[in-house]
């Protein structure tokens, strides 16, 4: 065996004062690594628990499951900018155009759930589902926050009275989706809504502080002045933006009319929202990069579709 990989274990072990024989021994007796043992097949795919015998149910578990491991992915890329105190213009365009990638198969890929059950199967077993809802995805969340500054996410009628100066505290009242948690004539949060908080408002205030210098647009704003004029940064920023906040919410809003519109009428969501409305790009206008668009485009936004 090559010496100078001995004596690089060595010092591995001696650095934490471990017997580098004992390790050696170890390798003697581990077992070779098998792929199912390492992807962890049998596990992965004993994840989806049915509520109700009908076939298709299992499409949505498995297709929220997959989303939400690239969820997942997309967080992962957003923290190592984030923990990057000196980020390069090209490894941030790198990484923006992973995050990005990540959400096109998103978005092309819903028609998996569009087309992908039967309506009528669908409409028994969501019922069992009330009051869960992907509203309460987390990581869906945490995206959001690692993206843009939170003054961006507020929701629309109340977004021009905040600024850097208010507490995550406050915003996090008069965030956009606080809109579809509350019963718009009482003001009154859903269960779904006061479930979630429940289980992850802590966490996700340690997170938006952690984020508030931290995220896309933040860090944007924090290269120097040349490199915020990459034409290819500049480009694949609007193309993510335009992603997340049109087209995976477009294709997501057709999906929920496919199942949920029925002989013309809607039918209520699991999670209780003036979804109809509520969905739509052009109600929410969320944009995480607001300076990389014109006056015409922000005005615009999500009508063209
Ligand atoms: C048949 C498929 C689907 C339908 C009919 C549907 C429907 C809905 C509806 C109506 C809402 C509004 C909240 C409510 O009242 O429940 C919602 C929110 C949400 N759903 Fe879905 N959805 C589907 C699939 C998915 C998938 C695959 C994901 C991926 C994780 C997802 C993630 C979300 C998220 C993140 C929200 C919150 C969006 C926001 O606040 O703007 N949904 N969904």
């Amino acid at each position: 065996m090559d010496s100078k990989i001995i004596n690089q274990l060595k010092k591995k072990y001696e650095a934490i004062d471990q017997d580098t024989d004992m390790y050696l021994e170890g390798l003697l007796h581990s077992k070779p690594i098998n792929y199912w043992d390492y992807i962890q097949t049998d596990a992965l795919l004993n994840l989806q628990v049915q509520r109700t015998v009908f076939p298709d149910e299992n499409v949505f578990i498995m297709y929220h499951q997959i989303s939400e491991l690239l969820f997942k992915m997309v967080l992962s890329e957003m923290a190592q900018i984030a923990n990057c105190s000196q980020i390069d213009v090209n490894t941030f365009t790198v990484k923006v155009l992973r995050i990005s990638r990540y959400f096109d198969v998103l978005t092309s890929s819903f028609s998996i759930m569009k087309e992908g059950m039967d309506v009528g199967q669908y409409n028994k077993f969501r019922t069992t589902l009330t009051p869960a809802s992907g509203f309460q995805s987390a990581q869906y969340r945490k995206i959001e926050f690692a993206s843009t500054e939170l003054n961006n996410l507020i929701d629309k009628r109340f977004r021009a009275n905040f600024d850097s100066n208010s507490t995550p505290e406050f915003s996090f009242e008069h965030l956009y989706w606080q809109a579809a948690g509350k019963d718009y004539k009482t003001g009154k949060k859903t269960y779904t809504l006061s479930a979630f908080e429940e289980r992850y408002k802590d966490e996700f205030l340690r997170f938006i502080k952690a984020y508030k210098h931290n995220n896309l647009w933040s860090k944007f704003k924090g290269l120097k002045q040349e490199d915020q004029k990459s034409t290819d940064l500049i480009n694949a920023m609007r193309h993510y933006d335009y992603t997340v906040n049109i087209k995976w919410v477009m294709a997501h809003y057709e999906t929920a009319n496919h199942y949920l519109k029925i002989n013309g009428k809607s039918a209520e969501a699991t999670g209780g929202s003036e979804w109809v409305k509520y969905m739509h790009p052009k109600y929410q206008k969320r944009i995480f990069f607001p300076d990389l668009w014109s006056e015409k485009e922000k005005e615009a936004w999500g009508t063209s579709i």
